[in-house]
């Protein structure tokens, strides 16, 4: 069944609904408070989704980010796991997986995919090597980057920018603009790295071609410019390429993954994502680069077989990594993804298309065009879900940005909030209660106002920051949801 080239079961009467390929056998109580409460706790957590307790979230839309649900086969494995701080027998099943995953030799174990980052740029990035392309950056990474004296340019198309669109493969290198930003470097030998980001997180987790990822290979190895996959987001990503992708359609996704990761010379990623687990990784089928970012695990991370993880989330891991070679594993995000925008679309919410993976990513800057970059539209919208409907999504706008050096905002290209479908967790008719609140919201969109910094933190200011409302706006919209929902849920 693994590698058929049914990507999705249809349904006979038409209808277009995505559908589960597993039962619940354990379940979480969730709880819906009134929106009178969700705006009590909303101001005592500063405006910040990241600050909500979960207590007070109804659907936890933030990340899938080690959220998402793990199959019996994973827990089944996270009894069996061997403890020991050298030479676990779980760090060898975890590498040989990994080894024949991805087709590459030597792999080295890090606690999370920002802790790779970490190595990665202390490892590359120096005065010499200022310098990485990526198609586009993720927050970690760039801050890791930019910790060590670096930069990071983006070689992302124009049409990759754009909210609405009918092109496939978003997250795909603009070739022309990737030589004229390595000119700009000052040629290859500025660049610590060239960075492919799969399913690419902050455009609206927007996939990248097979067809441009050897592009970018073959002008990379071309030049002698180190090539660096973050494959975190590969299940989505892989998804895309097997639908989308003509050629891709009849062949195995074991192919398809061994066919990436030859193109690279470093590949890492998070076990949060990638695996469904927790924990994360860097392998390379190169024995030079392995012995340079080697040295760096013990002094962050741990020792070389565990690196951080402990050995259940190891044997989590490498079950779920195996997992994602079935499409029918692999499907299920996009597919209630999808299940999701088509439900936003009907009320005529403006979302990020074609829709992607992890997430229905929402246009603020089209739902709200009266709040000002400068005020945070996307942190805004995404407290007034929270107060309409006890959903938590995530801002990914100018507020996951860092000020410029001159204490200037730096503008974001895309002011979204982002849904995140966490594989496995919520059911349809929970996606459509949270479209439905939205639908409301939508149709009173004129009631939300910006935010503005209480407290701003200096690095990753997102995730710890405190806003408040300008005005009463927040007030008043649950003012208007009582008026129209009377029993506050
Ligand atoms: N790369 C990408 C593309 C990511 O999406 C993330 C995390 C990381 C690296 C860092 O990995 O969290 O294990 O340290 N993304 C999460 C998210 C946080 O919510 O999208 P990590």
């Amino acid at each position: 069944m693994s590698d058929c080239t049914y990507t999705r079961v249809t349904f006979f009467s038409g209808e277009n609904l995505p559908l589960e390929m597993h039962k619940a056998r354990m379940v979480q109580r969730v709880h819906l408070i009134p929106a009178k409460e969700r705006l009590g706790v909303l101001t005592r957590t500063g405006n910040n989704t990241f600050l909500l307790p979960n207590r007070d979230v109804f659907l936890d839309m933030l990340t899938d980010s080690g959220v998402n649900a793990m199959s019996e086969a994973q827990y089944a494995a996270m009894l069996m796991a061997d403890d020991s701080y050298a030479g676990s027998e779980t760090f060898y099943r975890l590498e040989k997986t990994i080894q024949e995953f991805f087709g590459v030799e030597y792999f080295l174990p890090a606690h999370q995919g920002r802790a790779c980052e970490n190595i990665i740029a202390s490892t590359y990035v120096s005065p010499e090597t200022p310098t990485v392309i990526t198609n586009y950056h993720f927050t970690t990474t760039k801050a890791h980057v930019l910790l060590r004296g670096g930069r990071v340019l983006e070689a992302i198309s124009d049409a990759g920018l754009k909210t609405v669109s009918d092109l496939p493969f978003k997250g795909d290198y603009d070739l022309a603009k990737f030589d004229a930003l390595v000119n700009e470097a000052g040629g290859p030998s500025k660049i610590a790295f060239a960075r492919i980001e799969a399913g690419t997180n902050l455009i609206g987790g927007q996939p990248v071609s097979l067809a441009n990822m050897r592009e970018v290979s073959a002008y990379c190895r071309k030049n002698g410019i180190r090539l660096i996959y973050d494959a975190s987001l590969l299940a989505d990503n892989l998804f895309f390429i097997k639908t989308r992708e003509k050629e891709c359609l009849n062949r195995p996704l074991g192919d398809l993954v061994k066919e990436i990761a030859s193109l690279m010379d470093i590949i890492y990623f998070s076990g949060r994502k990638l695996g469904c687990a927790r924990g994360g990784g860097i392998c390379t089928p190169k024995r030079d680069e392995y012995l340079r970012l080697r040295d760096l695990v013990p002094l962050y991370e741990g020792f070389l077989t565990y690196g951080g993880m402990s050995v259940r989330e190891m044997e989590a891991m490498a079950v779920g990594i195996r997992e994602t070679l079935d499409i029918h594993n692999i499907s299920q995000t996009p597919l209630f993804v999808e299940a999701l925008g088509q439900e936003l679309t009907a009320k005529d919410v403006p979302v990020v298309t074609p829709f992607g993976g992890l997430g229905c990513h929402v246009d603020a800057s089209r739902f709200i065009p009266q709040v000002p970059q400068d005020q945070y539209p996307a942190a805004a919208l995404a407290s007034a879900i929270y107060l309409v409907s006890g959903v938590r999504g995530m801002e990914r706008g100018t507020l996951s940005e860092s000020r410029n050096p001159d204490g200037s905002e730096h503008l974001s290209n895309m002011e979204l909030v982002r849904l995140a479908v966490p594989k496995r967790v919520f059911s349809h008719s929970q996606l459509k209660y949270a479209a439905d609140r939205i639908g409301w919201l939508y149709r009173h969109r004129d009631l939300v106002g910006g935010l503005v910094f209480e407290d701003e933190p200096k690095t990753l200011r997102f995730f710890l920051g405190r806003l408040k409302p300008v005005g009463d706006w927040q007030e008043r919209l649950v003012a208007k949801f009582l008026e129209e929902m009377p029993s506050g849920l």
